[in-house]
């Protein structure tokens, strides 16, 4: 890095987006460390600012745009501050265009991660900004270094990228086409986190469905997960996202054999009219979907559902809206992530005619979590009195004075007791139930 400087330079990372972002910045991090970066305890002592950022919604946008102004002013101030900027907004021309008058240093794209000390080391030397964004997809560029934060559980990519191209969606255009890792890399990968004391892990990709096409060895993502299930150290096991129009038997085979598999699946419907549903590209009906839960309980009693919902899709009439609520009702979802649509310029549905009004937006968003909530509400009433394995997180965020604990369908469980029960797989009663958190004591026959 800089020849001049004697002291290593500090780097902060501020992270956007969904879990494969939180992963690509661990990795970022390790790259960084690699090439001899520290990190910096607090962003004011920062000497480099990397963005990696999320382009989904309009909202995630925003936010970005709203630090980055921030940390150029900091900028005017401290001239010899480095910004990198990657993420999923960097892969797009028009964020690119607005980021020429932003201040920013080094832009660099979801593909091509691994060139970012080489492309600040660019910079520095060149002393003016280096725009470099891959297009498409290159290999899978692996091992890459890494820099996760030590704890009980982490991610790890089992593919890349997206081909299913929904309607609304960006991120088909941000990460590429879908690929997918290796299954020996990836167990290896879940062999060190637990010889590093992980003791749940979390598989990521967009369609973890259609894992193995592509690889050249035969592989579906049940034989992967029978494989992890397999990871001494390793004690739980959890996944998403699972696309509804294909989640096969030998999946849900695979959970109900697999003990070390969490019963929780993250199925998004996002909308429940069937107009709507085709005109998102989605690939399956609300019949589809009813079935797919039958199946899902079948194979998995007591299995955890859970669900993206988005309302206000353009041309979404009231009887449309009306519908998603009423699968809401029907499937009753455990917990669902829910969401405005928002307009993603480059999209298909960007160009439909009928966008819905924001104040619409809005009233259907709150009518659709006032049920949700509910549901969840009850769900979770219902497991009052019920003993659950959880596995012992920390010290709760609300009261330090309580622990918090998750259950094997990844609701939230507080309760008192000692310190020394953190990572370790307990049982508890559950004694209260909240809409998103549930309370309880420890159980000992
Ligand atoms: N691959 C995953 C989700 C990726 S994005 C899947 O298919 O489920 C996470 C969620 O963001 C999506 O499930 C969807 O509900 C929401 N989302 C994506 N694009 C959106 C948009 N343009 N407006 C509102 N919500 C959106
Ligand atoms: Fe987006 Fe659809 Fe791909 Fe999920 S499956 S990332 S919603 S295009
Ligand atoms: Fe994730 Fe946002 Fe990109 S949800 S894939 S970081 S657009």
């Amino acid at each position: 890095m800089g020849d001049k400087e004697k002291k290593p330079l500090k780097y902060r990372i501020l992270t956007y987006g969904c879990q494969m972002n939180v992963r690509d910045s661990e990795t970022i991090a390790g790259l960084l460390e690699s090439s001899g970066f520290n990190q910096a305890e607090d962003l004011s002592e920062a000497d480099l600012i990397v963005f990696n950022t999320c382009s989904v919604r309009h909202s995630a946008e925003n936010k970005v745009y709203g630090k980055l102004g921030e940390i150029a002013s900091l900028k005017k101030k401290r001239p010899e501050i480095l910004i990198a900027f990657g993420g999923c907004m960097a892969q797009l021309p028009e964020v690119r265009q607005k980021l020429k008058k932003r201040g920013v240093d080094v832009v660099f794209g979801t593909h091509n991660i691994h060139e970012l000390p080489y492309l600040i080391a660019r910079a520095q030397e060149e002393r003016s900004p280096v725009f470099e964004v891959w297009e498409k997809e290159g290999r899978i560029v692996e091992p890459l270094p890494s820099c996760r934060k030590p704890g009980l559980s982490a991610f790890v990519n089992i593919m890349f990228g997206c081909n299913n191209f929904c309607s609304y969606c960006i991120v088909p255009y941000t990460r590429g086409r879908e690929r997918s890792r290796k299954a020996d890399d990836i167990i290896r990968e879940l062999e060190e986190l637990a010889a590093a004391g992980y003791k749940e892990v979390t598989l990521l990709g967009q369609n973890v469905n259609s894992y193995g096409c592509g690889l050249e060895e035969k592989m579906e993502f049940a034989d992967l997960l029978y494989r992890a299930n397999s990871v001494a150290g390793i004690e739980r096991i959890r996944f998403t996202t699972s696309h509804p129009k294909d989640v096969s038997d030998r999946l849900l085979q695979a959970i109900a054999e697999c003990e070390k598999l969490c019963e929780h699946i993250h199925a998004p419907l996002q909308a429940g009219s069937n107009r709507i549903l085709q005109r998102m590209n989605r690939n399956y009906s609300r019949e589809h979907y009813l079935k797919l839960v039958e199946r899902m309980r079948h194979y998995v009693p007591g299995v955890s559902i859970t669900s993206d919902l988005i309302v206000g899709f353009p041309g979404e009439t009231e009887e449309d809206f009306l519908e998603t609520l009423d699968m809401v009702e029907r499937v009753r979802f455990d917990a669902a992530f829910t969401f405005m649509y928002s307009q993603r310029s480059g999209t298909r549905a960007a160009e439909f005619a009928e966008q819905i009004p924001l104040e619409e937006k809005k009233q259907r968003l709150e009518r659709l979590n006032r049920l949700q909530y509910q549901i969840a509400t009850e769900i979770n009433q219902e497991l009052q009195g019920s003993i659950q394995e959880v596995l012992v997180e920390g010290p709760s965020k609300t009261n330090p004075q309580k622990l918090t604990s998750r259950t094997r369908s990844n609701r939230i469980v507080i309760f008192s007791g000692e310190k020394d029960l953190i990572g370790r797989l307990i049982n508890v009663k559950i004694t209260e139930a909240k809409t998103f958190s549930l309370f309880g004591e420890i159980f000992n026959e």
